[in-house]
């Protein structure tokens, strides 16, 4: 490549579809109006099939290239969905939607899978198949899981799947990835204690879940720094304590809540297992009763090793071998993707931002900058997986 001049053209044009997405932020399964205007540019664009509705609001378009001897489809992905916070940039085209605002970034990344489909829909320059999918509730709904379980794979022929995300602090023109685990699980816990309420001045009549509590979440501590291997990765955070309503009575219950991120199933399995133990012995060494509710949600991004570097290959080409980082370090944040990679083979890569605030910051806003870098990338990657 690098840029096209046919992609350096539609900068601005994208540019605005990004901006009047960024407008109107829509969270979870309810983007109706985003999944529209998915909708009718695909239909304008002359894709070949449209299907919306599944996973209950995504929407998948079919292009077709110029042949399609080879049988190949692969699909590229992008999410719609925003976040429940209330936007300070002061941009003009900020959020109109008071406690919503596209802080993540997702607008970017609808409006540059759009547009690489304007241009793949235009040229149709590749032998095979493209399915563009625009997913919801990537941010704690699960709307990847819900398009796999729709049968999403099936249904298109879809043999590989690549998806992309925006990283601030990584310069503009650069990309990141690696093969094997690339974004942690991310399980949500809550834990329940029970003691005895009580007069605050007669404690010893009392089992008091404060204590206990607070003993958990020291001891949880000790799985990290002490059971797991220091070698090996894991994060325990416990983000909620609730209990108690007044200054003289020791309460009856109290309610923990927080978050296990790991970046292989073993290592899930055993920072579960420590937590099991921890919570319900503490809770017996002070005479109470804790129960702990792990619910297993992200799986792990797992690129496979051979799409990465087709995917690294497919960067190179745009922004050139020196500006792709092969090896990046894992984050152990959690990606909706991993639920497309548990059932097909691909890869998940990092798009350089640039400075600025991060991500799920009020602050942030999507550099508009990159969007021609990443609309070159997934062309380049259809053009190279599918060649004409
Ligand atoms: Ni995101």
């Amino acid at each position: 490549m690098p840029i096209v001049n046919r992609i350096s053209a539609l900068h601005d044009e994208v540019t605005a579809w990004r901006r009047d997405i960024h407008e109107y932020p829509e969270l979870q399964f309810d983007v109706h109006r985003t999944a529209g205007i998915v909708a009718e540019k695909l239909k304008e664009f002359g894709c070949d099939e449209i299907v919306t509705g599944i996973g209950k609001t995504g929407v998948v378009g079919i292009i077709k290239g110029r042949n399609t001897g080879s049988g190949k489809v692969i699909g590229l992905r992008a999410d719609m969905d925003a976040l429940p916070l209330t936007e300070i940039t002061g941009v003009p085209h900020a959020s109109k939607v008071p406690g919503k605002m596209h802080a993540c970034g997702h607008d970017g990344h609808t409006a540059m899978l759009l547009g690489a489909a304007k241009y793949l829909a235009e040229t149709r320059n590749f032998d095979g198949s493209v399915a563009v999918i625009f997913q919801p509730a990537e941010e704690g709904g699960g709307g990847g899981r819900e398009m796999v379980n729709d049968g999403m794979m099936d249904r298109f022929g879809i043999q590989e799947v690549y998806g992309m995300h925006n990283a601030p602090g990584l310069p503009v023109g650069q990309f990141a990835l690696r093969p094997g685990p690339l974004m942690a699980a991310a399980d949500r816990i809550e834990i329940l204690v029970e003691g005895k309420g009580g007069h605050a001045a007669k404690p010893h009549l009392a089992v008091d879940t404060i204590l206990i509590a607070s003993q958990i979440i020291v001891n949880a501590q000790s799985i990290v720094s002490r059971n797991v291997d220091p070698l090996q990765n894991a994060v325990v955070s416990i983000c909620a304590f609730n209990a108690g309503f007044t200054d003289n009575v020791i309460p009856q219950t109290a309610r923990l809540q927080g978050t296990v991120r790991t970046l292989t199933p073993e290592m899930r399995d055993f920072v579960e297992a420590r937590l099991h133990a921890i919570v319900e012995g503490t809770a017996a060494v002070f005479g109470g009763t804790a129960k702990l509710v792990y619910h297993r949600d992200y799986p792990v991004t797992k690129n496979h090793s051979d799409n990465a570097i087709f995917a690294g290959d497919a960067a190179a080409a745009v922004v050139g071998e020196d500006a792709i980082n092969r090896d990046t370090v894992p984050v152990m944040g959690g990606e909706d993707f991993s639920f497309m990679l548990e059932a097909r083979p691909g890869a998940f890569i990092f798009i350089g931002q640039g400075d600025g605030p991060n991500v799920h910051h009020p602050a942030y806003d999507f550099n508009d900058e990159i969007i021609p870098i990443g609309m070159s990338y997934w062309a380049k990657l259809v053009e190279s997986r599918l060649p004409a």
